[in-house]
């Protein structure tokens, strides 16, 4: 059988150094949208190297916008205004990207053209009802297959009309998708969410000068207002991708780790909210704001970590952490809960049930809920474990091996290309053991 990248990671070590990890993919994602729709030339500082990102790259090159990809993060939008996108030539692929997905779902259900978005074997599993039903409800023409899923097929040349939209889940993808159809749609679209989720989209569109009106849980567009601005953006540390740093310093005894210039946007932090509450030692310093982002250097060292119950109101705030927060988990004293967080079984893999499969795979006592873990803290054991093509999960269990016992190997890990695709060199820098083989 073929398994893809396979991580091993010899047991033990500690987490030292300084390092700036890979670029947000949020707010990555978001600089080629809005660059491709706004009038000048938008320049990207930091915009994230990785297959989910390339892939909106490409996709709105293939919407006739001219993109310059100079490598290293480096990236000029050559804007072709609101009105100004074409129609692909050919379905636009998404690989595995959810956010490229639901977010140009919005869009492109606005635009004068057909479109049809296709995704790789997990992003075609994954629901897609949720944007295309307040979308119809604005008046889109949209069809998905029966199970809800992708190809999404977009029949243009719709006029949208706003909605008055309050959420069933806590999704900023949703919300953003909605966001970008109240742009193109007639009247006022509100979308009010149950808890609140990253803002990226907002701060954007602002920053791009679209005015929004943000009230409490809710935020509103007015469509067709003015056109949008470009800008000088500079994308910084994806928090996601430093949460597996601050939580293997956290667990290995003698570490310290400073991650330089990382997006600390409060809708982003409930990692630092959740480690902190299990007893870690999480400095923030040099905190400033930069293009409408805050941002900061994260300094973590070992400290002893407690079981917890994890407040319900931080999960939308670490919604990608939680693999890793597993982790913690298995390495903290007493028991950790999680509940409320029936999202993760729909995100690139069922998160509940995979890490549960492979934290008991390592001899960790980790029950999955409906909606979350029960995990008690005790000695992680060596093992093979499959990261089911997720490279949250990938990484995750690479994270475990600072603790176990005997190494770990972690079978298909190539899928850490679309979100970190430097993560075995850093870590190796910082002081993992980890060997990656084809
Ligand atoms: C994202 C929103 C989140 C997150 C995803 C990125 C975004 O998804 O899990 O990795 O950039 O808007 P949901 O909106 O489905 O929670």
């Amino acid at each position: 059988m073929n398994n893809g990248v396979v991580f091993q990671i010899s047991p033990g070590g500690k987490l030292c150094g300084e390092t700036r990890i890979a670029s947000d993919k949020s707010i990555s994602h978001r600089s080629i949208i809005f660059g491709s729709l706004a009038q000048g030339v938008t320049h990207v500082d930091g915009f994230l190297e990785a297959e989910d990102t390339l892939s909106t790259l490409k996709a709105f090159r293939s919407l006739g916008v001219k993109i310059d990809h100079h490598g290293q993060g480096r990236v000029d939008i050559h804007g072709v205004g609101m009105n100004g996108l074409r129609p692909s030539q050919q379905p636009i692929d998404l690989g595995n990207s959810g956010t490229s997905m639901r977010l140009m779902s919005g869009l492109l259900a606005a635009q004068a053209f057909d479109s049809v978005l296709t995704g790789d074997s997990s992003l075609s599993k994954r629901p897609m009802q949720r944007v295309t039903k307040p979308l119809t409800e604005m008046g889109a023409s949209i069809e998905t297959t029966d199970t809800g899923t992708a190809p999404i097929t977009i029949h243009g040349n719709r006029q949208l009309h706003g909605l008055q939209y309050s959420m069933q889940i806590a999704s900023a993808q949703v919300k953003s998708c909605l966001l970008l159809a109240g742009l193109y749609a007639h009247g006022t679209t509100s979308i009010t969410e149950p808890a609140p989720t990253r803002d990226h989209t907002e701060r954007m569109l602002e920053g791009f000068g679209y005015p929004l009106q943000r009230q409490g849980s809710t935020v509103r567009i007015d469509g067709r207002q003015t056109s949008l601005k470009a800008l000088s953006i500079d994308v910084p540390g994806d928090i996601s991708s430093a949460a597996f740093f601050m939580v293997g310093a956290a667990i290995s005894p003698g570490s310290d780790v400073l991650l330089k210039h990382v997006g600390v946007n409060p809708t982003r932090t409930g990692i630092i909210d959740i480690l902190s509450l299990m007893g870690a030692d999480i400095q923030l310093s040099n905190q400033q704001i930069i293009g409408g982002e805050p941002v900061a250097d994260i300094h973590v060292r070992y400290a002893p970590l407690s079981g917890i119950n994890i407040p319900e109101q931080l999960v939308p705030l670490a919604i990608d952490e939680f693999p890793v927060i597993f982790v913690a988990a298995a390495c903290a004293e007493g028991e950790t809960l999680l509940t409320g967080a029936a999202e993760l079984r729909v995100k690139e893999s069922d998160r509940i049930q995979v890490m549960a499969d492979g934290l008991q795979i390592l001899n960790v006592n980790a029950q999955p809920t409906t909606d979350g873990m029960r995990i008690t803290g005790s000695e992680i054991n060596g093992g093979r474990v499959d990261s089911h093509g997720d490279h949250r999960i990938a990484m995750a269990f690479a994270i475990a091996g600072l603790k176990a016992s005997a190494e770990i190997v972690i079978n298909n890990c190539d899928n850490v290309q679309t979100s970190f695709p430097e993560f075995a060199d850093i870590a190796r820098s910082l002081g993992l053991n980890i060997a990656s083989k084809n």
